[in-house]
């Protein structure tokens, strides 16, 4: 994102409690706004978040994100934004000191077009395992989306990495703007929290969900002239159906999707495994601008302790592309004769039985004018 410069910001040029030198600013989201820093002990670049008056008022609300944030400081997953500080600004605002991130938010990847199944299952892949660490340390993102996630080029490697957990545990506190809004996008928000109920790890399975149908259809799901009507289709509409692309990523999206979280994909892990399988899979097939990162699935799902300094993981495996074609031919003549002993044999996970007939149409829909960024908690709850 290009830095702008802003003489009339107070923040700018200013020391943060001696540390983080303010220097430029970078962007602004529902939650505050960020800048590029010096983080003057080691003299690197950092990026500041410093959240809005309102989101730094209620002291109850900012104990319990206080305690958030100490857990959060110790996700050391390579897929994970470090956090590394979190304190008050001299006039009382709450700071946030992050890793400061090359490449591109993926709204701005996305604003190209859609991306291949095989870069979506990557994608999907390295979400889940920031997840999966996040989840088992019982920390909830609440707010996975496109602009919460950085996808940066490593040598020949996408990386994705996940910004802002547990930020929104502010807005959940029901902060609220003098305007009477509430910070959130109903684009990639779950039936649940849609609904106001109770939010588990779940609830970012759904998100995610939402984030690869957009990968792959180029829109999000479902999508509406007002933040209401988008939260209803969350709780009550059918998913639309996906581009003909690689079934099993299909499925796996679908599942993710799925309305009440009991039926969607178990944990993260599982998530990650059946992402890694299409990446394996789908390797031979369709063009990939980066060769997926092919990880152990034991090493790439264990638990936090395994988990050294944040990087890329260690690439264990290459695809074999070249024994692909004769795997394909024997995969297909295999597949043939089962199928002609047992035509009505299930191929799918449970929960995307409708796939197989859905996913066959493509679908490229025009999306509707589509509120991104800030709701009103009237139109959220009415
Ligand atoms: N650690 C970071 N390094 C580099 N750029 C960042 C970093 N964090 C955020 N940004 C940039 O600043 C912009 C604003 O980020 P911010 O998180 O405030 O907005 P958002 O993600 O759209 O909304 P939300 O407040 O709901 O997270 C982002 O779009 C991103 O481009
Ligand atoms: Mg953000």
């Amino acid at each position: 994102m290009p830095e702008r410069d802003d003489r009339a910001d107070p923040l700018l040029g200013q020391v943060l409690d001696g540390r983080y030198r303010v220097e430029a600013l970078v962007g602004a989201g529902g939650m505050g706004v960020v800048y590029r820093a010096v983080q003057l002990s080691v003299d690197r670049p950092v990026a500041v978040k410093v959240l809005h008056p309102d989101a730094s008022s209620d002291p109850e609300v900012v104990r319990r994100f206080e305690e958030e944030a100490r857990v959060v400081s110790r996700l050391r997953h390579p897929n994970t934004v470090t956090l590394i500080d979190f304190g008050r600004t001299a006039s009382g605002r709450l700071y946030l000191v992050c890793e400061l991130m090359r490449g591109a938010p993926l709204d701005d990847v996305l604003a190209q077009g859609p991306l291949s199944p095989q870069r979506t299952a990557s994608l999907v892949r390295q979400v889940a395992q920031a997840l999966a660490e996040a989840h088992t340390m019982g920390v909830v993102h609440r707010d996975l989306k496109p602009s919460n996630l950085f996808v940066e080029q490593v040598d020949t490697q996408e990386v994705v990495k996940l910004l802002d957990f547990g930020i929104a545990k502010l807005a959940d506190g029901g902060v609220q703007t003098a305007s009477g809004r509430i910070f959130g996008t109903p684009l990639y928000m779950s039936p649940e929290q849609a609904e106001g109920l109770a939010v588990d790890a779940r609830s970012d399975l759904y998100s995610l969900g939402v984030v690869a149908f957009e990968c792959l259809a180029g829109r999000p799901p479902f999508t509406g002239s007002t933040a209401y009507s988008i939260l209803m289709k969350h709780v009550h509409d059918d998913v639309p159906s996906l581009p003909m692309g690689e079934p099993a990523l299909d499925a796996l999206v679908r599942q993710l999707l799925e309305k009440a979280p009991a039926d969607r994909p178990a944990d993260a892990r599982e998530v990650a495994r059946r992402a890694l399988a299409v990446e394996h899979g789908s390797a031979a097939s369709g063009p990939t601008l980066s060769p997926p990162r092919v990880v152990e699935p034991v090493e790439a799902l264990g638990s936090t302790a395994t988990w050294g300094p944040a990087g890329p993981a260690p690439v264990v495996a290459a695809p074999r592309r070249a024994r692909w074609p004769i795997a394909v031919v024997l995969a297909g003549l295999g597949g043939l004769a089962l199928w002609a002993l047992a035509p009505g044999a299930p191929t799918a996970p449970a929960g995307s039985a409708a796939t197989a007939a859905a996913d066959a149409a493509p679908s490229r829909t025009p999306a509707s004018p589509t509120p991104r960024r800030t709701l009103a908690r009237s139109t959220q709850r009415p």
